[in-house]
């Protein structure tokens, strides 16, 4: 069996999604899940960026144990001094630099010649190294490079010292074949001395993960992913796509090293620390991904499972009897949950999250793991300038939809009333009428967690104020008051 080395740039890559930000905590969380979900490489951030990038390296550095810590550089000085300084405490450590490489950024992004670049390439892989043994070269958009110039830029940075290089389809341009190619045309005109070759996909035309197989097939020994595909536009490929590929197809004779029962698991806790809904109809992950509901499709899985399914749903995690809480569970019960689903909290947060747990547990008959994850990543709204007071609705068919809404903002009460074309709208423009603030909602999605009518709902919103996007972020049984506290939520952000 060959190893496929697994680069997990959720932290980095997909966490540049607007509304995915997670705070040092939370990112500290998905490391510790990433780790035990058996990746070989976390990329944690790009240090330079900020400083709340460079804290997250540095304390997602001293938190893991085992996989590689990353941190991305442009190919500049600064850039790679201030990450080795961030990875200072990573026991196993990589500096990932680069530059691009295609004519379009030679050219426009850099007003520069081929040459010029392999040099300024060159040079930072050699500073680099005087900081660390393990430094990655990216050739941003090396999927419309020209594949010679490509390999002259490969070998001189594996000649300066890259241990891996990676070929990113950053603007997610290549075919499949076009992309296995590419690699092939590397291996084939490249020493590589020690070195391997990474993929890099993005899936704008929805090939990600095709290329990405393509590539390892064509020999490259690295893939880089992120959970759910999260990332920038379309996103990237998907770690749990590429895995379970390379799993169900054991005469590619190859493997990795993930533990695939906590794909499912770190799936979701990503999903609702990122406020990010996976698709339903998304492979291995999504909702739907192992429902059989056509009845000559039941008909089959009934007589004999491998009819019509080629992965046991308990392989990646997936387990329909797992253990429920309802409301005679108890702290301990909770925080065994929590603990299993990779968040320890200390005493003070356990019961803040219990008392909600209660409050839920009256409202609804079982409390699922999704649920507890969005009791365990919901703000305590304490801290919050507008607060919902109360809200009452008025909705039915043939009737006027009539909302009354009560606000605290900043320690004063509001009340305001409105009518709508429906309970959502009603309250809505209640809310609008107290906060006056010009806003329009640009992404309204309300998503069930689960099944049953007594089911949390999920809202997801975004705000346009003065020509910004604001996101906001509910989970409430009641769906009408999900949607308000999810306009007030983002309208928190940008009021003042
Ligand atoms: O897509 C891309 O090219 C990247 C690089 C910065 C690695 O994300
Ligand atoms: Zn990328």
């Amino acid at each position: 069996m060959d190893k496929l080395f697994i680069f997990d740039t959720t932290l980095r890559d997909g966490e540049q999604v607007p509304g995915c930000q997670l705070n040092t905590i939370e990112k500290i969380q998905v490391a510790k899940a990433l780790e035990t979900l058996g990746v070989d490489v976390i990329e944690a951030g790009f240090p330079i960026s900020s400083p709340g990038d460079f804290n997250s390296v540095v304390e997602i550095s001293k938190a893991v144990t085992w996989p590689t810590i990353c941190a991305l550089t442009r190919a500049v000085e600064k850039d790679i001094d201030v990450a080795a300084d961030a990875l200072k405490y990573a026991k196993r450590k990589r500096i990932h630099t680069g530059i691009g490489t295609s004519d379009y950024h030679i050219k426009h992004k850099f007003n520069s010649t081929r040459e010029e670049i392999i040099e300024r390439a060159v040079a930072a892989v050699k500073y680099a190294k005087r900081y660390m043994e393990d430094v990655e070269f990216y050739a941003e958009d090396a999927g419309r490079t020209d594949n010679e110039y490509l390999a002259r830029v490969v070998q001189a940075v594996i000649n300066a010292g890259a241990t891996v290089v990676n070929i990113p389809d950053t603007t997610g341009y290549c075919l499949p074949t076009e992309y296995g190619a590419k690699i092939k045309y590397l291996i084939d005109h490249v020493e590589m001395k020690e070195a391997i070759l990474s993929t890099h996909c993005h899936q704008d035309l929805g090939m990600a993960t095709a290329n990405s197989i393509m590539g390892v097939l064509s020999g490259a020994r690295q893939v880089e992913v992120t959970i759910n595909g999260i990332g920038e536009r379309a996103g990237n490929t998907s770690l749990e796509e590429v895995v379970m590929a390379i799993k169900s197809h054991k005469e590619l004779e190859i493997d990795t090293n993930i533990n695939t029962q906590k794909i499912y698991p770190t799936s979701r806790m990503i999903s609702s620390l990122m406020n990010m809904p996976v698709q339903p109809n998304k492979a291995i992950v999504g909702r739907n991904a192992f429902a059989h509901s056509s009845g000559i499709h039941q008909d089959g899985v009934l007589k004999n499972l491998s009819t019509y399914e080629i992965i046991n749903p308990k392989d990646v995690g997936i387990d329909d009897n797992a253990i429920v809480l309802t409301a005679r569970s108890g702290r301990a019960a909770l925080k065994n949950r929590l603990s299993i689903l990779g968040i320890e909290v200390d005493d003070e947060k356990l019961s803040e999250i219990y008392q909600q747990f209660l409050e839920l547990a009256d409202r609804k008959k079982d409390i699922t793991d999704e649920d507890v994850l969005i009791l365990a990543g919901k703000e305590t709204n304490k801290m919050h300038r507008i607060r919902l007071d109360y809200l009452q609705v008025t909705s039915g068919l043939g009737i006027r939809n009539v909302a009354i809404v009560g606000l605290d903002i900043a320690g004063e009460k509001f009340e305001a009333s409105a009518t709508g074309n429906g309970p959502v709208d009603a309250a809505i423009k209640a809310v609008k009428q107290i906060i006056h603030r010009q806003t329009t909602i640009q992404e309204f999605l309300i998503q069930a967690i689960n099944k049953g009518s007594d089911d949390t709902g999920k809202v997801h919103m975004q705000v346009e104020h003065e020509g910004i996007n604001y996101y906001g972020f509910s989970a409430n049984t009641d769906i009408v008051a999900a949607a308000v506290e999810a306009f007030i939520n983002a309208v928190n952000k940008f009021v003042k």
